[in-house]
């Protein structure tokens, strides 16, 4: 039988040293870090915290808030750029960093946004027509990067009218 065409898609992730960031990420990583402390988690016991720069230079943060009725808790990226594009619609949220704590808050813990979470990101960076670079903390000491949400969700859905 005839092969069926493919479409392939690669994406590539890049492994940063915490050393070899700059002063915002640096500053976006710390303040991520203290939000991830102030998580509301006591279901999960899986502490997130977010932190973005917006095109201005504001920074803000956020962590995952949890409920008893399990899912209505929400994650702390969404949070996050919920909070700053319904006080800032019009300022482009340009980095995003993200730290979580393993469940016995010993250490930090791997963490990459959720589906959901990546859905909304693709929101933002199609309403601005600009990619939001995502850094995604793990515990060695280094942190996956993504120049756009286009490498951890291809195939978006995007377009009501296709
Ligand atoms: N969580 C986030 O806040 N962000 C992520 O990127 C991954 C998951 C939260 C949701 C839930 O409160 C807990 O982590 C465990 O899934």
């Amino acid at each position: 039988m005839e092969e069926n065409r493919k479409i392939i898609s690669t994406s590539s992730l890049e492994i940063v040293p915490v050393e070899k960031l700059d002063a915002v990420r640096l500053n976006l990583l710390q303040l991520a870090s203290n939000a991830t402390d102030l998580a509301y988690a006591p279901y999960s016991n899986f502490r997130v915290g977010a932190a973005v720069i917006l095109e201005d230079g504001q920074t803000f943060w956020a962590n995952n808030q949890e409920n008893i009725c399990f899912p209505v808790g929400v994650c702390a990226e969404r949070i996050l750029l919920g909070y700053t594009h319904a006080n800032f619609p019009d300022l482009k949220p340009e980095i995003l960093v993200i730290t979580a704590k393993k469940s016995d808050n010993s250490a930090s813990a791997t963490v990459t946004p959720c589906g959901l979470c990546r859905q909304s990101i693709s929101e933002y960076e199609r309403k601005f027509n600009a990619p939001i670079e995502i850094l995604m903390n793990r515990p060695d000491g280094t942190l996956l990067r993504a120049n756009s949400i286009q490498d951890l969700l291809p195939y978006q859905f995007e377009d009501l009218n296709k």
